[in-house]
């Protein structure tokens, strides 16, 4: 079960913190785009949300509804109208699109959350850069580049920051605020307070490799699947183990499966790039194998456990 008090508290108006972001774009509709525009529109603010990809955007305006219909029935439970009329006002203030050179016209905040690749997103962000207002807030929500790298790119580096979420976005109540070397005062401020005004508890980091959560969350699945490469133990026990033993939802190995083989290998590699030496960062070769076979966790149907297609 699931605390949903956080999320509750959100959308009852004598508590909710306001932000002067109204208007927010979030670039990629992959699982973590499409949570960051649901909870920001939970929270009464526009969003646009794109992708060049139509089918994407397709896709996570499914998965919006889908989880939206499970916030509503949560917070509404005993009130089915309500939970209609959530849902509803909520999925109408997501808009789509394609181009994301004119949905940031009138933005006040863009979040990036697109593949992780430092190329991809410095041609992105220097599009953004000329077409977006002066005004406009700029973050990435990357899950091991460097925001400063990042940020190199943009003349706005004060306007510039990470905002990094955590999968399943509805449900998981951190935000860390990155601050970059220049990210200036103001900015920050106003990300901190954009993050409590969707509903999340923020912690600030400096541009650190994986902040906070992922530099302690990613050796720690790595040392599971060494653990387990090593035959230690059964992938089920070590599960076991960290639920029962440590009060863990889930266990290391399931974890990896449900961030995605790929997400976890492709953070690990580049930190093993830059730290050779850290055996911490090592890469594993039977989490390789399977990401080579295309079996990458629970989005794919395989990782190290089997999923139904739903
Ligand atoms: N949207 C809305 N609600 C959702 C949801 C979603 N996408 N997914 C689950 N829920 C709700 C369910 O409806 C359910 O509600 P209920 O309590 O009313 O029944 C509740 O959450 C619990 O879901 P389930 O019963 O399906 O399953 P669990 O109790 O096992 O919870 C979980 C699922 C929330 C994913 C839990 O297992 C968990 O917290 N796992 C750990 C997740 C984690 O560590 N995330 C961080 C990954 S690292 C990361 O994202 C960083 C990146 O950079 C790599």
């Amino acid at each position: 079960m699931i605390q949903f008090g956080i999320i509750a508290r959100n959308f009852s108006s004598s508590s909710a913190v306001q932000s002067a972001i109204k208007n927010v774009t979030v670039i990629g509709g992959g699982l973590m785009g499409s949570g960051i525009a649901q909870v920001t529109a939970q929270a009464g603010q526009n969003v646009t949300l794109v992708d060049v990809n139509s089918d994407v955007l397709a896709k996570s305006q499914k998965s919006i509804q889908n989880s939206l219909g499970k916030v509503a029935k949560k917070i509404y439970k005993d009130n089915p109208q309500e939970a209609e009329k959530f849902m509803t006002e909520s999925f109408a203030r997501i808009k789509t699109s394609t181009d994301p050179v004119s949905a940031v016209q009138g933005t006040d905040l863009v979040i990036e959350a697109i593949v992780e690749n430092i190329d991809v997103k410095h041609t992105l962000f220097q599009k953004l850069d000329s077409a977006a207002p002066d005004h406009t807030i700029f973050a990435s929500n990357t899950s091991s580049l460097s925001i400063n790298e990042i940020a190199s790119i943009v003349k706005r580096k004060d306007k510039f920051g990470g905002l990094h979420f955590f999968n399943p976005v509805p449900v998981m109540r951190l935000l860390e605020v990155v601050r970059g070397s220049e990210t200036s005062d103001t900015t920050y401020n106003t990300m901190m307070q954009w993050g409590k005004s969707v509903g999340k508890t923020c912690v600030a980091c400096k541009d650190t490799p994986g902040f906070i959560v992922n530099r302690l969350l990613v050796p720690y699945m790595a040392e599971a699947l060494r653990l387990l490469e090593r035959g230690d133990a059964s992938a089920r026990d070590i599960d076991v183990a960290m639920k029962l033993g440590a009060g863990y939802p889930m266990g290391p190995i399931e974890l990896v499966d449900y961030v995605g083989l790929d997400t976890t290998k492709f953070i690990l590699d580049g930190w093993h790039k830059k730290f050779p030496d850290q055996a911490l960062f090592k890469p594993i070769a039977i989490m390789n194998k399977l990401v080579a076979e295309g079996k990458l966790g629970v989005k794919t149907g395989e990782g190290f456990y089997k999923y139904e297609k739903k």
